[in-house]
This record gives C-alpha cells, structure tokens and sequence, in this order.
C-alpha cells in the first residue's frame, strides 16, 4: 500500500469513528488515538522530510488535509454532542420555579419567663444598676447565717429547703449574692441578681424550682424612699405609666425595717369593678423588700461596709409571679409543661 492510500484509509476510519462517536468522552478518546503525539497520522506528517523529494510535495499536502478534515469533524462532533449533552442535563435538573416555596423553619420564640427576666435586666440596667449572676448550690452560711437567720429559722428546716450536705443547700433565695457581691466589691453598690432558687414546695402556686431576681443598691445616704422611688419606676415601667406602689410594714431576718410591697390592680383599672386577680382590693402583692440589716453590712468582712457609713436597701421579687401578673397566667404550672400553645403567645 502506499503512503497516500494508507493517508486515505486513516481519514476514512477516523471519520467513520467520529461519526458513530455517543459521546464528548469517546470523541476525545479519537482525537488522541488519530491526532495524538503517538499517531500514525501525525507521524506521517512529521517524517515527510526523509521522503525522496518527489513524494515530498503530495504526501506532505494528503496528510495536511486529511488531519485537518479530521480535526474539523472532530470539532463539529464536539460542538453537537456537548450541546446534546447540555440540554440533556438541563432537562434533567430543571427546577419548577411556579412550585410553592418551601416555608422557613420556625425559630421558636423566647420563652415568657425569658422574656420577662429580660425586661426587668433592662428595667434596672437603665437605672444605673449592674447584672450579677450567683451560685445556685451555696453554703448555709451565704443562704441563711450571714444574712442574719435566727439557728431556729424555720426556712433552715430539711422538710423546706434541698440539703446536698450537711453545710450546702440549693439556694432558697438570691439573697445569698447579696453578701458574696459586697464581698467582692466596696460601697457603692447597685445590683441585680436574675436566678433560679430552690424550695421543698409543689402546688398550684409553688414548683420546686423557680426564679427570683435580686436587688441590692449600697451608698452614703441611701434611704426607704430611694427603694420606694426605683420600685415606682421599675412598676410603671413593667405594669404601666399609671401605677402606684405601696409599701407594708413585715419581716425579713436580713432587712430592717422589711416591707412587702405592693403594686395597684391594673385590672380594675381596665374594667372599673373589682376584680379576682387583687380579689377588690386595689392592690398586688410583687416582692419582699427592705433596708439591709445592719448586722449584714458590718458581718461583711474587711469592715468595707461599715454600717455607721453606708445604708442601702434590698428587695427580692419572683419572676413567675411578676409575668403571671402582667400576663394574667393563671396557673404556674402552664410555665413548665411545654405547651406550644401557650409558649407561642408570647413570642
Ligand atoms: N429573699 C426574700 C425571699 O425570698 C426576699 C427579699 C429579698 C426580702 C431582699 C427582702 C430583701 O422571700
């Protein structure tokens, strides 16, 4: 055969084979198998030089044309298999934009007691004071001794309060931060303490577990009317621009003088007549309060707060019963069950 038939037959069968190629990848398997650095064709191409001269010129120029009619069959066979091979795909991913969107997850919502703890954090950040938080395992000495209990404190009893021994309690209050706060700070002091307390107590109105948040302001001079005066503001603020509180006289081991205080019924005041939650009297009953007893101040030690010197006042509130007010909850328990229904409220 000669060098010009076998150019020939080369072409033919790269042709054929391009033409019958499925695929892009079959037809890159062809373009090294005709066209590659190991080709015959190329080789041709590349050993016209050694040819006798005369052959030179026609084998030379049969070899250019069939690798040029090769490539471009092999290019158009690309172009037509890639763009058959795009629609394919498209096809096959297409999205339906008219289908009705997958709705967002729900991010859930604050839990109310959140919420409210929230609310009442800000309340008092804006009147200057600072948030601490505080160990909910404490010692008998932080819970009861230092803030003034008699040894015969009922609250000390193992039917009211958890021990975990004989000298560590869950904490019964957040009084307890009271002392370790003016421990780790001198005079003047103004802060809250948010927290979950711990008492042997389940009803209706008691769970075991619930939330307090404490107040201490510390300073020269401070007196029943500064408490009066910040509990007014911090009422209007959570209850409303109208309310009026009132303070009782009572009993705390670590306050004296200790008042409850109350605030007036917004109830009655939306519908006129007298109402169940403040049961006709005008008035709710929202935390305990007090001036720090000065056996408190003078058993902190260091002599920092020494009670000739600095007055201040305390006061402690249940974040359970401030939200069941302002929300009109009726049963404490709605706050533990998980109830989406009741969650979802107050989101
Ligand atoms: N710790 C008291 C209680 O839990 C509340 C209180 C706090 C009273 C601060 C006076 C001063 O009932």
């Amino acid at each position: 055969m000669t060098v010009l038939d076998r150019i020939e037959e080369l072409q033919g069968e790269a042709l054929a084979a391009i033409d019958q190629a499925a695929d892009t990848a079959a037809l890159e398997e062809l373009r090294v198998r005709f066209l590659g650095r190991k080709a015959e064709l190329p080789n041709l191409l590349r050993g016209v030089a050694e040819l006798p001269p005369q052959e030179r010129g026609a084998v030379g120029k049969a070899a250019n044309v069939a690798r040029k009619t090769v490539e471009e069959r092999l290019q158009a066979a690309t172009e037509r298999l890639a763009q058959a091979e795009l629609d394919a795909r498209l096809a096959a991913d297409r999205v339906d934009v008219t289908l009705p969107g997958r709705p967002v997850e729900p991010t859930g919502t604050l839990h109310l007691l959140t919420a409210v703890r929230r609310e009442i954090e800000d309340v008092f950040l804006g009147l200057g004071f600072t948030v601490m938080e505080g160990p909910e395992v404490d010692t008998v000495h932080y819970n009861f001794d230092a803030l003034n209990h008699d040894p015969a404190h009922p609250a000390r009893a193992r039917t009211d309060t958890f021990y975990v021994r004989d000298d560590v309690v869950l904490r019964t209050h957040t009084s307890p931060m009271q002392v370790r706060a003016m421990e780790a700070q001198p005079p003047p002091i103004a802060i809250i303490v948010p927290g979950r307390v711990y008492r042997r107590d389940s009803d209706a109105t008691h769970t075991p577990q619930f939330h307090q948040v404490e107040g201490l302001w510390v300073d020269e001079g401070i007196t029943l009317a500064d408490l009066k005066g910040v509990l007014l503001a911090f009422c209007r603020a959570i209850f409303g621009t109208e309310r009026e509180v009132r303070l009782r006289g009572h009993f705390f081991p670590f306050t004296e003088p200790s008042v409850e205080v109350d605030v007036s019924c917004f109830n009655c005041a939306r519908d006129g007549s007298p109402c169940r939650v403040c049961k006709g009297t005008g008035w709710l009953e929202i935390l305990g309060a007090g001036m720090v007893d000065p056996n408190v101040l003078a058993g902190v030690p260091g002599g920092a707060y020494d009670p000739e010197q600095v007055q201040g006042f305390a006061f402690g509130m249940g974040i359970e019963r401030i939200a069941m007010l302002k929300h009109g909850i009726p049963d404490l328990r709605l706050y533990y069950d998980n109830d989406l229904r009741f969650l979802r409220q107050f989101g």
